[in-house]
């Protein structure tokens, strides 16, 4: 569930003081692919690098796909931590019953299946950063017991005895957590202790032209990694761009131009095209359009049509990454290589294709 990240090695000095300054795009932070050049983005960069220089336990805020992980990421490669495992775990993704032998580990003998002794999250983390997503799902008991890690840096494993460990805490959250802990759903005290450090990531929509520079950057990205022509934006798609709300802030704009870059749908521009992508609907603009034709053609048809959209929001969730891709749908990795063929849906380059075969 959860692995060192090798993504971002050790590199550069420490900050110093004079690397706060708000106002320089920073290159800093390309390294950390956290791209934008909004006043209240560069905000956002500068109060980083200040919490990086910090080892408080972190609070970071905001709406789903703000970031909010790449923030915690640049906090702890940016930090003192550097040369230790950065571990990211998804509260909300664990079953309830096995939190708290994820994050602790457990003793052997603890419960049924507890052959051997298992470190947790936490004992991975050491001497690093252990970052905690949705944390507001965690239950009042593994709130608890967390509490009482940040308070003394000591825990215990499931059916073990209490032991010691050098972790920085960063936790997440796209949830009101004040609001949560007035209303009893979670506990006040956990917060104040989370919050030492806080970090409010801001939506897209009120980044100025941060769309227009990211959806620039992820154009040129996927155009790349599918050896596609890149695309120039036209005035139809820059409005459309402008306009959009975001609810899915970058994650949301990110999969919107790779599944444009993967269907080669036409223009990038016609607004209505766009809309009915973004929400991931492909109805017949005629309903009665398919009767028009024979059965067998409107059958293929409708397969062909389900085969790419199913194979673009595969690859999609797969970054690229073919033989992720054939995993996550249970099918051969060769099967997948001809499908995506028959679609015209080239293979990624060279980058994807070593992680593949590796
Ligand atoms: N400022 C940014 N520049 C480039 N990519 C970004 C930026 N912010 C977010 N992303 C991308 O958007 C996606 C969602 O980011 P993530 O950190 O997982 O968001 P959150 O944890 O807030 O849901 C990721 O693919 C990430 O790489
Ligand atoms: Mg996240």
């Amino acid at each position: 569930m959860a692995k060192h990240d090798p993504d971002f090695q050790t590199a550069g000095a420490r900050p110093s003081a004079g690397d706060c300054l708000p106002q320089a795009p920073d290159a800093d932070f390309a390294r950390f692919n956290l791209i934008g050049n909004s006043p209240l983005f560069l905000r956002t960069l500068a109060l980083i690098r200040r919490i990086a220089v910090s080892d408080a336990t972190v609070l970071i805020l905001g709406e789903t796909g703000t970031g909010k992980e790449l923030a915690a990421r640049a906090i702890h490669y940016l930090g003192a931590r550097r040369d230790a495992p950065f571990i990211p775990i998804n509260c909300g993704a664990i079953p309830e019953n096995l939190v708290e032998s994820e994050l602790f580990g457990h003793a052997r003998g603890a419960f049924t299946d507890a052959r051997e002794s298992q470190p947790g999250v936490i004992a991975q983390a050491e001497g690093g950063t252990l970052f905690l997503d949705e944390i507001e799902s965690t239950s009042a008991r593994t709130q608890v017991a967390l509490l009482r890690f940040l308070q003394d840096h000591e825990y215990r494993p499931v059916g073990g005895s209490a032991r010691g460990a050098d972790v920085r805490i960063i936790a997440a959250s796209n949830a009101d957590l004040e609001t949560l802990a007035a209303h009893g759903a979670f506990r006040p005290d956990f917060l104040f202790r989370l919050n030492l450090l806080s970090l409010e990531i801001p939506p897209l929509r009120v980044r100025g032209d941060d769309v227009m520079l990211l959806a620039e950057t992820f154009l040129l990205r996927y155009a790349a990694q599918y050896q596609k022509p890149a695309r120039e934006l036209d005035t139809a798609a820059v409005e459309f761009l402008r306009t959009h709300t975001w609810p899915g802030n970058v994650r949301e704009l990110e999969n919107f131009i790779h599944r444009k870059i993967l269907l080669e749908s036409g223009s990038l521009a016609r607004a209505e095209e766009s809309r009915s992508a973004t929400a991931g609907a492909a109805l017949p603009v005629d309903p009665l359009a398919r009767t028009g034709k024979r059965f067998r053609e409107a059958r293929a048809q409708a397969i062909s049509d389900f085969e790419r959209s199913y194979l673009s929001e595969l690859l999609i969730r797969a970054s690229g990454n073919v033989s992720l891709a054939a995993r996550l749908c249970g099918t051969e990795r060769r099967r997948l290589g001809k499908l995506m063929k028959k679609h015209g849906l080239t293979r990624p380059l060279v980058r994807a294709r070593r992680r593949d075969d590796g």
